[in-house]
């Protein structure tokens, strides 16, 4: 199967990688000339585990390409997966755009049958919207399908994630297409749902939108077990062994972040309002989430005074660790508040700092300063407070004693509940934490 990808982000480039990986003959597009010989020196424009060394394998053995000549990709091309970006416009609703260039280029392309297959996530409805879109625009009498086959993958795992996915969502309106599919995903044996277009493109946003809720559910029990004197931690524990509940995504924290829970809430809470329904859990879901980014901001505030002079440890810039990105990051949310009262920040990030750089670059910033260190125990050393926003190992890895031995006073601020409580209180660390007693 001659497969065309659209699209080197996330969810276009690692699909295309793992249908190559699998046996598939793929070539991956991009309109940056410069991503897609970098790719082809044998990079991987974005920071995941086994991808580069599955990238490199897959090109030398010829399955897996690169190019920006588009025509010479999907012209004769079995299959086209679009996997391009759906941001967030400022009335939350999703950006079809990319969509719709990649739509109009296939169009005008195409010289043999095709199914296009839409991976990126796009409101209930939109594949609809493509076919008839490329249909108007079709140069040749060719036979065009398009299909939904949403993804699910996370940053940080998300070769893993795709090798070996928790199900395959195919929304399909004919048989046809649905073979197709079915066929290319055969090595990847994994459990398939067939369903029509409308409710795979529904299951991303619901799956998605679940997982978030969770999330903020678990935030507001923790909020409440501070009040009433119970922990969190323990609290989720109990409710783990409920199958029914499950025994994932119950870690209260200082919120969600990433580039799909806040958009794709946003933009189903959106797809409500457009159909004159009013999603109550979806709305309490948003404003929860950025009330807790400001948790522990908050908290310390009480407890200090002020931050001007302030040395500030950062420990984690990235909205999780195994990755780069810092969209949506609690560290977004709370630096520039801390700088603006006058903090001399140290970061540490293992790989998020360089991102971090282009936002706030090392040195003077608004009222503070910010300085990048390598190690967590540079930014530890004489530090008056310290804010822990992601839970890289290297963070997950410290022995409470270190706090005491380096910082200047041990007041630790963690939004990823990671130290216990005894331990920190024996070694005499003043701790302050999501859901637990100080
Ligand atoms: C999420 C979903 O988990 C994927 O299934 C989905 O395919 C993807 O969005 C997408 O739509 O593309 P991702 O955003 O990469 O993946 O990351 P997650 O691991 O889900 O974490 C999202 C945020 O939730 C992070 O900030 C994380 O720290 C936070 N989180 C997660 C919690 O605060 N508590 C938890 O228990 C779990």
């Amino acid at each position: 199967m001659k497969i065309a990808v659209a699209g080197t982000g996330y969810v276009g480039l690692v699909s295309g990688v793992a249908f190559a990986e699998v046996g598939h003959q793929v070539t991956c597009v991009d309109i940056d000339s410069d991503k897609v010989d970098y790719m082809k020196d044998g990079n991987s424009p974005i920071y995941e585990k086994d991808l580069e060394e599955m990238m490199r394998r897959n090109y030398s053995l010829g399955r897996l390409d690169y190019t920006i000549d588009y025509k010479n990709a999907y012209k004769d091309a079995d299959v086209i997966f679009i996997g391009v970006g759906t941001p967030e416009q400022p009335d939350g609703s999703a950006d079809l755009s990319y969509i719709a260039t990649v739509a109009r280029q296939i169009a005008e392309t195409l010289e043999k049958d095709c199914l296009i297959v839409v991976k990126s996530t796009v409101p209930i409805g939109t594949n609809d919207k493509v076919e008839k879109f490329v249909s108007d625009y079709l140069v040749n009498d060719v036979k065009v399908e398009v299909a939904s086959n949403p993804e699910f993958l996370a940053q940080g795992s998300a070769v893993h994630d795709t090798l070996h996915a928790s199900r395959i969502i195919i929304g399909t309106e004919s048989g046809w297409a649905e073979e197709i599919l079915k066929e290319i995903y055969k090595p990847f044996n994994l459990p398939v749902v067939s369903v029509n277009r409308r409710s795979a493109e529904m299951i991303k946003y619901a799956s998605n939108d679940f997982l978030a809720l969770k999330i903020s559910y678990m935030n507001e029990i923790a909020n409440l077990c501070e009040l009433v004197g119970a922990d969190i931690q323990d609290v989720a524990e109990g409710m783990s062994y409920d199958s029914r509940i499950g025994s994932q995504f119950l870690n209260a924290g200082i919120g969600y972040g990433g580039s799909c829970f806040p958009k794709d809430t946003k933009a189903l809470d959106y797809i409500g309002e457009q159909n004159g329904y009013e999603l109550k859990t979806i709305k309490s879901t948003i404003a929860i989430n950025n009330e807790q980014k400001l948790k522990l901001y908050n908290k310390a505030s009480e407890r200090l005074i002020t931050f001007k002079n302030l040395k500030v440890a950062v420990l984690g810039l990235t909205f999780k660790p195994g990755t780069d990105d810092l969209r949506e990051a609690a560290s977004l949310t709370n630096l520039p508040l801390l700088l603006s009262q006058g903090a001399d920040i140290y970061a540490f990030d293992p790989v998020g700092a360089e991102n971090f750089k282009q936002h706030y670059p090392e040195g003077k910033n608004l009222n503070g300063n910010i300085t990048y260190v390598s190690s967590v125990n540079e930014a530890l050393e004489e530090a008056n407070v310290c804010f822990i926003f992601t839970e890289w190992p290297e963070v997950k890895e410290i022995n409470p004693k270190t706090f005491n031995k380096l910082m200047r006073t041990p007041l630790v601020f963690d939004g990823r509940n990671i130290f216990n409580l005894k331990e920190m209180e024996e070694a005499g660390i003043e701790y302050h934490s999501i859901g637990r007693m100080a």
